[in-house]
């Protein structure tokens, strides 16, 4: 029987659980055990008996490290990855291109290691990826959060009193957080004005109700696997022309652009804030990759010439709930692709096991990380 320890969480802010009674539940169901160490669950409100009542263990957090599957969210600590058994299996997000120094110490425990956020964007893997679950939260809690702020309301309103004008709300980046933000602000009653470099978003902008900032098109935008891999400055050039006159009429912005691998693309560079209107709010959720907006400042509100900069890192640990709920099932379908009568299947031939697979028993596994942490020094 493959049992799968859930630690509790300990990144600065985070309040997520990877693994909820429910779905603890379905896992046993299939054979597999499961311990979650005492209060994993605690700051998503699923308490330890929630847990113990579907038949998982509640342990402490040696015995947890110690089980033949971790499955865990953020990346792991030094500490964390020392309490691992020689030959068990990490799930988390791993982000292992920025992390090599992590990626020698889990090759050095022998463990084998699969990355969330490696696993590709494909029609059969989306039940199992944990970004786009997460990143369509946080499109969604992005539009709460600005309206928050602002001071005006999302819709138009017809009273005795006058006739309120709806709020203008310009989304950069129709990905999946920012198809998200357009749905939300759209039910809001916005007013929603979209800008991205992929040609085809124009029609699922529109489908939700948004209007596509037109762009006169380019060669040099490449695409693959719906990813943007490179776009010209003249086309980045372009954009801004078109962008400027709707933001500087927008009560909210929010920024989700995003370029795999690079640093998050400046939208919003100071001397466009500097035209923003007073009272206006931008959201930047890029604010982890350095950010879309020249002054966002990461994990902190901030008010600029008037307008405030929301840089929410974590906003799905703004919902702590749904967020692990769905970080749970992606989780366990994952688990559940990756094993076959309670064994790991270790079929490398297939895409999500390639693509996500880090490590394999000490070894790295994928050729691009081979040259970044000289596997050689590992052992030695
Ligand atoms: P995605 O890859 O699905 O979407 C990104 C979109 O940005 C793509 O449609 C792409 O074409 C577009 N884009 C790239 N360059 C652009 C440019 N110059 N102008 C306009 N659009 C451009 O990514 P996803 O999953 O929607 O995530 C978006 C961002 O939100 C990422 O930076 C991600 O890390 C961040 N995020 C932040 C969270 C937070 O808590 N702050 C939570 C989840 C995601």
């Amino acid at each position: 029987m493959l049992n799968i320890g859930i630690p509790k969480e300990t990144a600065n802010r985070e309040t997520r659980v990877a693994m909820t009674p429910t779905i603890a539940k379905q896992l046993i169901n299939k054979g597999f055990a499961i311990s979650v160490e005492t209060n994993a669950g605690s700051l998503s409100n699923f308490s330890d008996k929630d847990y113990e009542d579907v038949g998982a263990t509640i342990s402490n957090r040696d015995a947890v490290f110690k089980a033949q599957i971790v499955a865990k969210i953020n990346p792991p600590n030094k500490d964390e990855i020392n309490l691992m058994e020689k030959g068990s299996v990490l799930i988390s997000l791993l982000f292992a291109q920025s992390n090599t120094e992590m990626l020698k110490l889990l090759a050095k425990q022998e463990i084998s290691a699969f990355s969330l956020d490696a696993i590709p964007r494909t029609s059969l893997a989306q039940s199992m990826d944990v970004l786009s679950s997460q990143a369509n939260l946080a499109g969604y809690k992005a539009v709460i959060l600005g309206g928050a702020e602002m001071g005006k309301i999302f819709p138009m309103l017809m009273t005795s009193a006058g006739t309120i004008k709806p709020s203008t709300v310009v989304i950069f980046g129709a990905g999946v957080a920012g198809l998200q933000a357009i749905a939300t602000a759209k039910r809001l009653g916005a007013n929603v004005w979209v800008s991205d470099i992929r040609p085809e978003t124009k029609e699922q902008v529109q489908s939700l109700g948004g209007k596509f900032i037109e762009v006169e098109g380019d060669s040099s935008i490449k695409t693959e696997g719906g990813y943007v891999k490179g776009v010209s400055d003249e086309f980045l050039k372009k954009q801004q022309e078109a962008v400027t006159e709707k933001v500087i009429n927008a009560d909210l912005v929010i920024t989700t652009a995003l370029i795999p691998g690079k640093k998050a693309p400046l939208l919003i560079p100071d001397e466009m804030l500097a035209k923003m209107k007073p009272g206006s709010v931008i959201v930047d959720m890029a604010v982890s990759q350095g950010g879309n907006c020249t002054s966002s400042e990461f994990n902190k509100v901030i008010e600029k010439n008037g307008v405030k900069i929301i840089g929410e890192g974590n906003l799905p640990g703004t919902l702590p709930i749904n967020a692990s709920e769905l970080l749970a099932k992606n989780i366990q379908n994952f688990i559940q692709h990756l094993t076959d009568e309670n064994k790991f299947k270790w079929d490398t031939d297939d895409e999500i096991t390639a693509g996500s697979l880090i490590i394999k028993e000490g070894d790295v596994f994928q050729a691009s990380l081979k040259e970044l942490i000289q596997p050689e020094l590992i052992k030695a």
